[in-house]
């Protein structure tokens, strides 16, 4: 386990090389075309109109793109937006002071919402509804509730649990978009961008071997590229090409088809100490030491994507695919598997 001020330390890292490859306008940020034409029109009539846009639900796996997407909506928009997480606002007193101090039309950015506080939640649900705060002033019998206008605001959401959501907050957002994992061409076309920015000269063959090995994911792949980038100028004299790459990724533990340590950690808990499943995803925590919102967010929708993992009532279950890809023999009959897959 590292401790947690490394931890920190290489995420603020991380933020910051994030934020200086980020897209800042909508022809900038490739894929996710349908979402992206669904925004266009959304934008263009909210100021046609002269309103705000609606408020806003950006779900799916982390490092595809909804901070980004939400900085560009605020571009397009000309407005401010202000960045927060759903764990970073503690007490009611903090949402409203964030609130009481949007300007009209401002985009408040809500990362991690499935992560708020109950009593903010619950706060938040008359100021999306009818930009008003109800705040309640005094205590015990003398106690009275003032209504507080709010600037006509956008709140825009992100999870990567859209499942957490509640219905009553869920059904509070007018618009609701999922971002999906990317086309290796997409990502590829990520990776020129990104090597362009960082003034690295990187060829067709190395940047698409980078994005077929990125889980579909920009942000690993930008990852992926940098840290190439290192290993080249160490032991190669900043030469970067297909083989490089290779010797890069293999240091990394990052296999043919992007797997790292973790996935095949995970995958062979459920199908070496677990017979293949069906297992539940806490047994498969504990024997692959991982933590489980983890695997929820993280490894098991890449797994399911690319039909390695199979979600059945019961747990889940190794498909053949997977058993393949680690080089072990499928199983052939008898274990009732078959019949869930
Ligand atoms: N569609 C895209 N085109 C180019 N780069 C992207 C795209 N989506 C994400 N990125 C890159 O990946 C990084 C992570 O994206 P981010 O918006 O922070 O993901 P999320 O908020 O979904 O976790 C960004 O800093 C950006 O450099
Ligand atoms: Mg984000």
């Amino acid at each position: 386990m590292k401790d947690q001020k490394t931890e920190s330390r290489e995420q603020k890292a991380e933020e910051i090389f994030d934020s200086s490859l980020r897209p800042s306008k909508f022809d900038e940020f490739t894929g996710q075309s349908r979402v992206i034409e669904n925004l266009k029109v959304t934008i263009e009539a909210a100021k046609n109109r002269k309103e705000p846009l609606d408020h806003l639900l950006l779900y799916g796996p982390p490092g595809l793109g909804k901070t980004t997407l939400a900085h560009i909506i605020a571009a397009e928009m000309g407005v401010n937006i202000r960045i927060t997480s759903g764990p970073a606002i503690e007490r009611s007193g903090d949402l409203a002071s964030i609130l009481t101090n949007l300007q009209e039309g401002d985009i408040l950015f809500i990362d991690e919402v499935h992560r708020l506080h109950k009593v903010v939640e619950e706060m938040l649900y008359p100021a999306m509804e009818d930009f008003a705060l109800d705040i309640i002033l005094g205590k015990g019998p003398s106690a009275r509730t003032v209504r507080l206008d709010l600037p006509k605001f956008t709140l825009i959401g992100a999870t990567t649990r859209v499942g957490l959501i509640g219905s009553p907050m869920r059904d509070r957002f007018g618009i609701i978009h999922r971002l999906n994992f990317y086309e290796d061409e997409e990502l590829c076309h990520i990776v020129k961008r990104s090597s362009r920015l960082l003034k690295m000269e990187v060829d067709q063959e190395s940047a698409l071997e980078v994005a077929k090995r990125s889980r579909g994911t920009p942000r690993i792949a930008n990852r992926l590229l940098k840290r190439s980038r290192d290993f080249s100028q160490v032991r190669f004299k900043g030469l970067l090409n297909r083989n490089v790459v290779d010797k890069a990724l293999q240091l990394m533990g990052v296999d043919l088809l992007g797997l790292d340590e973790s996935d095949r950690r995970i995958l062979s808990a459920i199908i070496n100490k677990h017979g293949g499943g069906p297992v539940g995803v806490e047994t498969i925590a504990a024997t692959a030491h991982e933590d489980i919102g983890t695997i929820e967010d993280v490894f098991e929708p890449f797994l399911m994507q690319i039909g390695f993992l199979k979600r059945t009532p019961r747990g889940r279950v190794a498909t053949k695919k997977a058993y393949q890809h680690l080089g072990l023999s499928y199983p052939q009959s008898g274990t009732g598997q078959e019949s869930l897959l």
